[in-house]
C-alpha cells in the first residue's frame, strides 16, 4: 500500500434539500486544511487526504473517514484538524470525542 493513511473528506452538496450536507458546511475547507497540515508535517508522501462524495454519515457531518482503521469522524470544523493530524495520524491515537458512534439500530 502506497499510503500509511488515507483520509476521505465528504464534500457532497445537497442543494435545495432539507437534509444536511457536508459540502455546504465546510467540506472543502476541511480538505484544504488537512492537505496543508499534512504537508507542513512533511507527511504528504505517506498520508493522503482527498475529497469524497457522500459517506452516508450526513446526519453526523461534516464527516471524514480514515483508512486503514475505518474510523469515521463527525461534526468536524477546521479547528479539529490539528488534533486529528497530531493525535491520530502522527501518534496513532484516534480522537475519541470526534468519532461517530453510528446508531446500530438504524438502517444506514
Ligand atoms: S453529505 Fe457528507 S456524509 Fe453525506
Amino acid at each position: 500500500m502506497k499510503y500509511r493513511h488515507h483520509i476521505f473528506i465528504c464534500i457532497n452538496e445537497r442543494k435545495n434539500s432539507e437534509r444536511k450536507s457536508c459540502g455546504e458546511a465546510c467540506g472543502m475547507e476541511l480538505v484544504s486544511e488537512f492537505k496543508k497540515q499534512i504537508k507542513e508535517a512533511g507527511l504528504n508522501t505517506v498520508i493522503r487526504a482527498q475529497r469524497a462524495g457522500c459517506l452516508d454519515a450526513c446526519d453526523y457531518g461534516p464527516s471524514a473517514v480514515i483508512y486503514p482503521e475505518g474510523i469515521f469522524y463527525g461534526g468536524l470544523t477546521t479547528a479539529d484538524v490539528t488534533e486529528i493530524v497530531q493525535q491520530h495520524l502522527i501518534k496513532g491515537k484516534p480522537v475519541e470525542r470526534l468519532i461517530i458512534r453510528f446508531d446500530k439500530t438504524s438502517a444506514s
